[in-house]
């Protein structure tokens, strides 16, 4: 197992439930409500065990999955949550190798996660309005290891990107709808593209423009994600839950020719489910049979 190393994001966990990030610096230290951890204890060590405060209390040293860290992101504004981040991931076929524009840039948090997917031989091309936005956004990226495989460029997306043939899209502004042609001109042809809107006002002037443009296989979609308490003798869900986060809406760039690719509604996505449920790889899959 590799020994953590000066740089290293270290997660502690104390047993009442407190979570801590750091980032391993020798001779600093993490000042707790239960005592301090030396970063010099960490060093040198593996993670996945315990270590002790001065005081002697227990904490678990973990390596930080990309939820823990993005949840913990240095923010100006809104980011996206990760429960919309990682099945926008899916549905936008972000993996390695893969060509991405981005807008806008926000605090870089879709854009770290998208460098991510596609890192080490693919390309993230972010675009954002603010300067002040694009240097955090910049800082927070370069602090996860994953700027060289994000282009980060300061511009209103009005005038358009500067790249053509991209696999995917990705808008998170205001408006949207503004921006399709921008979209379909980086986009190839079939290609992927999401956005993601706080209100429903908004959703039908993006399904507006989408429709007018020619995308195809249009789908509205939202997630709610329900903490549970994870004690066995009185299982339940937690008191309070983020009810709201925004609306995830996905769209096929316009084909070339007469091609049409046909929308997609609770119909189509019922037949997926059901041709699913004949063939064998479902079984066990966790989808509704
Ligand atoms: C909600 S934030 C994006 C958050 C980002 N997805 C994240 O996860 O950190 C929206 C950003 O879009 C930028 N923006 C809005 N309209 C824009 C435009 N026309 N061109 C470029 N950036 C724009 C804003 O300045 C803002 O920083």
């Amino acid at each position: 197992m590799a020994e953590a190393q000066p740089g290293d994001l270290v997660l502690l966990l104390s047993s009442d439930g407190k979570r801590f990030m750091l980032r391993l610096t020798p001779g600093e230290a993490l000042h707790t409500h239960r005592g301090v951890i030396p970063h010099d204890a960490l060093l040198g060590t593996p993670l996945g065990r315990t270590v002790h405060t001065h005081l002697g209390q227990p904490f678990l040293a973990l390596e930080p999955s990309l939820h823990d860290l993005l949840i913990r992101l240095r923010r100006a504004g809104q980011i996206m949550y990760p429960k919309d981040i990682g099945y926008t991931l899916l549905k936008l076929n972000a993996g390695r190798g893969k060509r991405i524009v981005e807008a806008g840039t926000g605090s870089g948090a879709m854009a770290i996660a998208l460098a991510h997917s596609v890192c080490p031989t693919g390309r993230i091309y972010s675009y954002e309005a603010r300067e002040d936005m694009l240097n955090l956004a910049r800082k927070n990226i370069e602090g996860h290891g994953l700027l060289p495989y994000v282009e980060l460029t300061q511009r209103d997306i009005h005038e358009g990107f500067d790249q053509t043939d991209v696999d995917a899209c990705f808008l998170d502004v205001r408006e949207p709808w503004e921006y399709l042609e921008q979209v379909r001109a980086a986009v190839k042809p079939g290609g992927f593209f999401g956005t993601l809107v706080p209100t429903t006002n908004q959703i039908v002037d993006t399904l507006v423009g989408l429709q007018r443009i020619g995308f195809g296989a249009i789908e509205v979609e939202e997630l709610l994600l329900r903490p549970y308490k994870p004690v066995p003798g009185r299982l339940r869900p937690v008191d309070r839950m983020v009810a709201h986060t925004a609306y995830l809406i996905f769209a096929r760039t316009p084909t070339v020719g007469e091609a049409v690719l046909p929308a997609e509604g609770p119909a189509a996505a019922e037949a997926e489910r059901d041709e699913g449920a004949d063939s064998d790889s479902s079984e066990g899959s966790g989808l509704p049979e």
